[in-house]
């Protein structure tokens, strides 16, 4: 199991606030089966620089790992010990315009791979947007994950240009928790009926928690997985499981 969308590094962006957080994050993690993490801390380009954010990444990320040896140290030690998830590090990169020619974007990517998870605007998608993800994909030759598309489509009055963006090679990602089914009054279930019907009709999808914390944005992998196959079947989270090895090259 590989949790693709997560913001378990400490201290960098609006999830893990600190490291006793993100051992519990990751712990919990652990405990739902997840073997992968990938970390995904949120990147806006108009508030910090890429060289800043890596620097600041790296020293979230070697202080989780440093928590994560002694961990894995006393789990060799003990009879029922679990061995803790690997973490690859990422960026959840948000859109900005012009984007497509920004050639620091390779440094976003997944560690090891040429794939950057972007987080598309909460608003009316246009020619730019799509222009932008036409040169990422044929210009750089980077591998697209759409992080949480099922957030999108409100926005889209409009869906010419989602239209024209899914039928590009891009690889959309929905949260866990949108699987879940809602008591709410109103919008009951509407989310969850749209990510079904999408995963259906996209096959070539990827699955994130997208946690944030231990509380309102927890870690729900397993949960939003159960919810998977019972709608849809095993076979939704093989193909599920089968692409995110293939973008990560495990
Ligand atoms: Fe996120």
């Amino acid at each position: 199991m590989i949790d693709f969308h997560t913001h378990v590094l400490p201290g960098i962006d609006d999830g893990s606030s600190d490291l006793t957080m993100s051992a519990g994050m990751i712990r919990e993690e652990c405990s739902q089966g997840t073997r992968v993490i990938v970390a995904t801390p949120h990147f806006y380009a108009d508030r910090m620089s890429i060289d800043r954010f890596l620097a600041r990444r790296d020293e979230a990320f070697q202080q989780v790992e440093a928590w994560r040896r002694e961990e894995s140290a006393l789990a060799d030690t003990a009879a029922d010990g679990m061995e803790m998830p690997q973490i690859l590090t990422g960026a959840e990169v948000y859109y900005f315009q012009g984007m497509g020619r920004a050639n620091a974007l390779p440094d976003l990517c997944v560690s090891g791979t040429d794939t950057i998870l972007l987080e598309m605007p909460f608003s009316q998608w246009d020619k730019g947007v799509l222009r932008d993800v036409e040169d990422i994909l044929h210009r750089q030759k980077l591998t697209i994950v759409l992080a949480h598309i099922e957030r999108y489509i409100e926005f889209q009055k409009d869906k010419s240009v989602w239209e024209e963006i899914f039928d590009l090679p891009v690889i959309p990602q929905i949260n866990a928790g949108s699987f879940r089914k809602r008591s709410g009054l109103f919008r009951r279930d509407h989310r969850r009926k749209f990510c079904l019907h999408f995963l259906e009709e996209h096959p070539r999808l990827i699955l994130g928690s997208d946690a944030h914390n231990l509380t309102s944005r927890p870690p729900n992998l397993k949960a939003g997985r159960e919810e998977i196959a019972s709608a849809l079947g095993e076979d939704a989270l093989h193909r599920i499981d089968e692409t995110t090895r293939e973008v990560l090259g495990l």
